[in-house]
């Protein structure tokens, strides 16, 4: 896999993911999130991957944004297309992907890069990372699901004095009101996720896919039905007789 806007590193079962336009402070343009996509469909069908984290090039962010230059002269139609095909592409694929997915959230995570940190199924942030969705001083709204993931994250009214003021807020407060899962030490939150990683690629992959999709239907009225349906699924691979003839025998399960 080689890309011009991402380095991708591995590290025993996990693939760190990194956007790496730092001058433009991982903006998003066409181009990035052809490749995320890209990436993220090799990353799920190599084996030896059963963890993804995403985070940004260089110390200042996460990433800033989709990138302005490239859409401030587009149409209604043209930028229905962008949030579109956003959407479709890249924020979608990382939510629904069957592997999980980590942000370390390293520095600035505003508009489409905080988007993309929702998406995420976890969130790590740096003490070092600032987070908003500053479209509406831009003219916009959040495109790439912060409409839609911040208020289930963190309330309708936190989310929209986030999005009505344009404002930042600190890892502290992020992680205070539940938009990310812990505040680390900056210098320490690659080792964090890895250890994260480490922690959750034990588990058998196959039942974390399932969970991954019964907890992304919790958002529809067919939650429970999607979880007694991959529940009974489980029954049928590999890692359930593994998992639990290795309880049963006292010894370690060892999945595939
Ligand atoms: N798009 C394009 N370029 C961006 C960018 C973005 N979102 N964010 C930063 N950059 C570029 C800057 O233009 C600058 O490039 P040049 O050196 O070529 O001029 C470079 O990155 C460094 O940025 P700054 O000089 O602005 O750095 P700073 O330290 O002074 O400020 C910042 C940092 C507060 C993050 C500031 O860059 C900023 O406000 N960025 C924009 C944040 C934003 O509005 N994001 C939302 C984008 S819209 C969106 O995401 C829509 C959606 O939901 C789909």
């Amino acid at each position: 896999m080689k890309f011009k806007h991402l380095k991708i590193t591995y590290h025993q079962h996990s693939a760190l993911v990194l956007i790496d336009r730092p001058k433009k402070l991982n903006a998003l343009h066409r181009e990035t999130l052809s490749e995320i996509s890209q990436a993220l469909e090799e990353l799920i069908q190599e084996h030896r991957v059963r963890v993804i984290l995403i985070s940004g090039a260089g110390d200042k962010a996460f990433v800033a944004g989709a990138d302005i230059a490239e859409f401030s002269d587009f149409n209604a139609a043209q930028g229905e297309e962008l949030s579109k095909s956003g959407h479709e592409m890249v924020f979608d694929a990382i939510a629904n992907c069957p592997k999980p997915i980590i942000a370390a959230i390293n520095g600035y995570a505003l508009g489409g890069g905080l988007e993309l940190a929702m998406a995420a199924h976890i969130r790590i942030a740096s003490d070092q990372a600032m987070m908003g969705l500053p479209e509406v001083s831009l003219g916009l709204i959040p495109g790439y699901g912060g409409t839609q993931r911040l208020p289930k994250l963190i309330g309708k009214g936190r989310a929209l004095e986030m999005i009505c003021t344009a404002g930042m807020i600190d890892a502290q407060k992020a992680a205070a009101w539940g938009l990310v899962n812990r505040v680390v030490p900056h210098a320490t939150l690659v080792e964090v996720c890895l250890n994260l990683a480490a922690k959750i690629a034990q588990n058998s992959s196959s039942a974390i896919a399932l969970a991954i999709d019964a907890v992304n239907a919790s958002d529809t009225p067919e939650g429970f039905a999607v979880e007694i349906e991959n529940f009974g699924r489980c029954f049928d691979t590999q890692d359930f007789t593994e998992g639990t003839q290795a309880f049963l025998h006292k010894k370690k399960p060892k999945f595939n």
